[in-house]
């Protein structure tokens, strides 16, 4: 280990677990975590539920309290980057400090793609990313208000959810013709839609806005179609854009994203990315792929701290995520633009799992919904490409666990 000094950019998933991850593998140089916001790192999948619903209960600090004393780790909170030298390979800080590093992690995650038509209104405009965020949204989401949401992404559709649950009144605003259209196939996202409506969520498909207006103390969003929407206020989530500016200033290559390979590496020797921020090489294509999942930031940022070290990465599986939402536990894995899905059971009635198979029938991807048991077993197989009788894919006698099994 030749490295003294690592700092790491960014204090959020990726952050926090690389730093993690340094002394777990030993490293026993100094680590510097640097984060934006004044909160410990924590974890953003419950921000859209669990901190909405259970806001006295809810727990989502990713480490906890002394974790960083103990693991000697210099956690600098409330605190930016506000430059980075990749020559002289120093980075400064907000309050005028200037840290020289070995190494260097940029785990700076993605930032809320701004819709200037909204954030015109001033009040009563939310979106949701941070932990600040979630709590600015407790008195918006309470019996009886009139929500709006814009975008029937992952949050839009998460935030419906939680927004029923809490008595709100809910309508749904997306421009696409279909809701999660960047992360799931339409099978299961046109399901999903229903079981909104039938929660009682006005759901408007494929309906741009055309304008957005304060009346009378209301907010009034105008569909392009002529409809118009009344609301106490307006959430919206219509996706992220990568955090690059670090990067871009200091002269990374960076495309949508700071683009890295396989090891986490950047362009510049001793300086690394992971996370929502990073975009990385898939060798086979050339392309670049920025994935935002809660597993991409763990397992980049092990990744990395592993590359600094002079690890080889652990060995990869299919990319996963999962959403809750209506009450329903939905787990994604492999290609979601798999051109053909069987179905084990229905998802009218769940437990159901859907398989994703490519043009030469290869298993490539799978959706669980409230049978989460079987994603591991469905990794593996689409680790494996497995191929499978269709029957047998759709026969919920068969265990997945012993189809496993027998490709392992
Ligand atoms: P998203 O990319 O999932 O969805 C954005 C949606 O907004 C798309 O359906 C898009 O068509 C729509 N849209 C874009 N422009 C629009 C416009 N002008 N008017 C109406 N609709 C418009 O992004 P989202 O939902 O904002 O989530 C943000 C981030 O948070 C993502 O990185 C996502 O992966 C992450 N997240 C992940 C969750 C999970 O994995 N369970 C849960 C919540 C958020």
């Amino acid at each position: 280990m030749k490295v003294s000094t690592i700092v790491i950019v960014g204090a959020g998933q990726a952050g926090a677990l690389a730093a993690a991850e340094l002394r777990q593998q030993g490293y026993a140089g100094r680590v510097v975590l640097i984060g934006e916001e004044a909160h410990a790192p924590y974890e953003r999948p419950p921000l859209s539920k669990d901190v909405l619903l259970q806001p006295q209960t809810a727990r989502c600090a990713i480490h906890g309290e002394g974790f960083y004393a103990e693991q000697n780790i210099e956690l600098k909170l409330g605190m930016a980057a506000t430059a980075l030298d990749a020559q002289a390979r120093t980075i400064a800080l907000a309050d005028g400090e200037t840290l020289a590093f070995d190494a260097l992690l940029l785990a700076t995650g993605a930032r809320v793609r701004r819709l200037p038509m909204l954030d015109a209104l001033g009040e009563n405009v939310h979106t949701l990313r941070t932990l600040d965020d979630a709590q600015r949204l407790l008195p918006v989401l309470q019996a009886g208000k009139r929500v709006l949401l814009v975008g029937a992404g992952v949050i839009g559709l998460e935030l419906a959810s939680s927004a029923v649950d809490l008595g709100a009144q809910v309508t749904v605003v997306e421009q696409a013709s279909r809701a999660m259209a960047r992360c799931a196939p339409p099978l299961l996202t046109d399901h999903l839609c229903n079981v909104h409506r039938a929660r009682g969520v006005a759901l408007h498909l494929g309906a741009p806005l055309a304008a957005a207006a304060r009346e009378n103390g209301e907010i009034v969003l105008t569909l392009e179609n002529g409809t118009r929407l009344a609301g106490d206020a307006v959430i919206y989530g219509i996706g992220v854009e990568p955090e690059t500016t670090l990067a871009q200033a200091a002269g990374l290559h960076v495309d949508n994203g700071i683009v890295i390979d396989a090891q986490c590496r950047t362009s510049h020797a001793h300086i690394y990315a992971a996370g929502d921020a990073a975009s990385e090489r898939i060798e086979a294509s050339g392309h670049h792929r920025r994935r935002e999942t809660w597993e991409n930031a763990n397992r980049q940022a092990q990744t990395a701290a592993r590359t600094m070290l002079g690890l080889a990465p652990e060995a990869r599986e299919a990319d996963w995520f999962w959403t809750d939402q209506c009450g329903l536990n939905i787990q994604f894995a492999g290609d979601m633009a798999a051109p053909e899905w069987i179905a084990r059971g229905t998802l009218d009635a769940p437990p159901c799992v859907l398989f994703g198979l490519d043009d030469d029938g290869a298993l490539v991807g799978a959706i669980t919904v409230n049978q989460g048991r079987d994603m591991r077993s469905a990794k593996a197989l689409i680790g494996k490409r497995a191929r499978i009788a269709r029957e047998t894919l759709a026969d919920p006698a068969q265990n997945l666990r012993n189809l496993a099994r027998e490709f392992a």
